[in-house]
Formats: structure tokens, sequence, C-alpha cells
């Protein structure tokens, strides 16, 4: 797993070794922590291997699959700061774009060709119409999108051109929660992007107060809809596609071969100040708001169809907003500064 002691990869390492696979976790660290891996290891009970690997650097890729000799690749690995991407576009393209290529050519000459890849709603653009099926035209509004979009493109052309690849597309929609022992979560660096994050750090005491980003969307209260999805749902949703994937098979092949995508959502959407309404029941906590202007690139309303995955994954994303918001303020209010003072 590359990526794998991030937010949401440290979250399906946990989900991968209750199924009893062995995992070993590719990451550079830049923007993870080796003590989520060894808490992963706590939840668990038993230790995660880690290799601290950037994904830009072809060389150590390769040398790290040959020594892991996987049945299969799940891969986190990537940048993810939509701002960032604006004023960095060649940084995101080379590591998203770049580190994806390695990863494939590596796999290759290991002879590994089962690959689960962590995509985004955000490959459906500015798209209007919902809810979003895997089938609605595709797009970006900015580069960390398109870089999204066109690893997407490089997947299906590879599968295309050999069958023994089989590639899940997984288009998660907004990652929230922590896992129930409180013992992971997401520690973000700096001032939060997204917006649970931000609310968990203002209940806590970090921040002020929450910046609502436009009240005047064609919503039922003006603030923007998403479809919010428990983080452990989503990592139940890795390991039921690499379960597709594998099919079984001994040797890790034999499942489904070609690439495919599959949305990851709840199919339902709840609004910021839902979320924030939900919030604060979960933590007992006010949280003051104040409404600025919308964000660029926001648009009012996104949520999923999840009905492919139901049906062809047999997945379902079954935990509700209290639940995301009660473990999110489990994990925020026993760890108020994340992973830093371990
Ligand atoms: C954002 C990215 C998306 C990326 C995803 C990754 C943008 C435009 N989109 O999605 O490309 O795949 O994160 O997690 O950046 N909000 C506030 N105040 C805040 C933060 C957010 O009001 O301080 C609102 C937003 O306007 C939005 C909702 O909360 O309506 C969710 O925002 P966020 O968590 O950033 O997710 P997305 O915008 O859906």
């Amino acid at each position: 797993m590359t990526g794998g002691a991030g937010y949401i990869g440290s979250h399906t390492v946990v989900e991968l070794l209750a199924q009893g696979h062995e995992v070993v976790v590719l990451d550079d660290l830049s923007n993870a922590s080796a003590e989520a891996l060894r808490r992963v290891g706590e939840i668990a009970g038993r230790d995660v291997e880690l290799l601290e690997v950037d994904v830009t650097d072809e060389a150590a890729v390769l040398a790290a699959l040959e020594r892991a000799r996987p049945e299969a690749v799940v891969h986190f690995a990537a940048l993810k700061a939509v701002g960032e991407s604006v004023e960095q576009p060649e940084r995101y393209y080379r590591t998203n774009v770049g580190g994806t290529l390695n990863l494939v050519r590596a796999m290759d000459a290991v002879g590994c060709r089962t690959l689960v890849f962590s995509s985004s709603a955000t490959v459906y653009g500015a798209a209007t119409q919902m809810p979003l099926t895997e089938d609605s035209p595709l797009g970006a509004t900015n580069p960390y999108g398109w870089t999204k979009f066109v690893v997407e493109q490089v997947l299906r052309d590879v599968a295309a051109s050999d069958e023994r690849w089989g590639v899940a597309l997984l288009r998660y929609f907004n990652p929230v929660g922590a896992h129930p022992s409180g013992r992971i979560g997401e520690d973000p660096r700096g001032v939060p992007n997204n917006l649970v994050p931000f609310i968990a750090q203002v209940a806590v005491g970090r921040r002020e107060q929450l910046t609502i980003f436009g009240d005047d969307f064609d919503t039922p209260d003006g603030t923007g809809v998403r479809d919010y999805i428990h983080v452990v749902d989503l990592a139940e949703g890795h390991v039921a596609a690499l379960a597709k994937l594998a099919g079984g098979g001994a040797d890790g092949d034999g499942g489904v071969r070609g690439a495919h995508a599959w949305n990851l959502g709840t199919g339902t959407g709840s609004s910021v100040r839902q979320v924030v309404a939900a919030f604060e029941r979960a933590s007992g906590r006010e949280v003051p708001v104040r409404v600025a202007p919308r964000r660029a690139g926001d648009v009012a309303t996104s949520y999923a169809n999840p009905a492919r995955a139901r049906d062809e994954l047999g997945w379902v994303a079954r935990r509700s907003l209290d639940e995301m918001c009660e473990d999110t303020w489990r994990w925020q209010s026993g760890n108020p500064q994340g992973y830093a003072a371990s």
C-alpha cells in the first residue's frame, strides 16, 4: 500500500489486517506519520512494515516492490490540496501522475497487475446533474482534479493494453470520521482545507470559528451539500474492491480484469449547517460560524449514486453522519494536536 500512513490509508490497513491480509506500507511521510502506523499495529495486534519511499523515486519504488512482492497494490500516495495544486501544478503532476507511472512500471516488472487506485469524485468536474453515476461526464476544475482524471485515463489505457491487469478506480466522495477506537484519525498539517477537520479544530479550541463559504447556494439552507462518508466505510470499500479484483486466486489474479470505476459514497447529501449541527450534538460544544463569500470552484451540491458498488462489490456505506461526527470527536478530543504530541 502506497500512502498507507496517511488518513485513509491507515484506516484501510486496519481493515485489511482484520481480513487476514498482510500489508507492507510505502510512504514518504511528507503528509503522514509513522505514529499512525504504530497505532494501527496496536489496533490490529501486529506490526506493519513501513518502507520510507517517495513515489517519484522510480528506483526506490521498484526496489520496494521487489522486496514486498505484493499480490496487489492499493495506491493512495498523492498530494491532495486543491489550492496548493493551483500554485504548484508541476509538483502535483509529478507526484500524482508520475508517481503512478513509476508504480505501474514497477508492478509490471514484478508481475503484479492488480491495482486499487484512490480516485475522487473530483473527476466529475463541475457536473450539476445529481446524483453522480460512474457514467456521468468527467472533467476537472483545478490541477489536483486533473491529476486524478489523467491517472484514471492512464490506468484505463494500461488495462486495455494487457488483459492481465485488473484495476479499481475508487471515486471517493467526502471522507470524514475516524476509527471508533479514537486512536487514529485525520491529522492535517497547517490550516485544514476541508470542512470536518476545521470544525473539529474549532470544537477542540484550536481555532475560533468556522467560516462558511457561501450561504446563497441553491440548496435547502443555502450552504453547500456534500456526500460525507465514514472513513471506515471507505476502508471497507477498498477491501471489497480488492476481493473483486483478486477473485480468490492464489496469485492474486483470477478475479475481474480490466479497469472499473466505482463510486464510494452514501448517496445522501448533507449541508454545511447540518454538519455543524451534527458535530455540536456529538461534541457537546458550540461551533461558532461566520458566513463569507463562496470559495472559488465550489459547486452547490455533490452526492453519489452508489448503486454500482452495491451491486458489483456487495458494499454499502452503513455509518451515519452522527457516527462520523462522534468518531471524529473521539479522535480530536483525545488527540487535540493530532499525532504531534507522540
Ligand atoms: C474538496 C475539494 C475536492 C477534493 C476534496 C478532497 C475544492 C473546491 N474541492 O472537496 O476537489 O477532492 O476536497 O477532500 O477544494 N466549507 C466551508 N468552510 C470550510 C471548509 C469547507 O464552508 O472551512 C464547505 C465547502 O464550501 C463545501 C463543504 O464545506 O460546501 C465541503 O468542503 P470540503 O471539505 O473542502 O470538500 P469539497 O469542497 O467537497
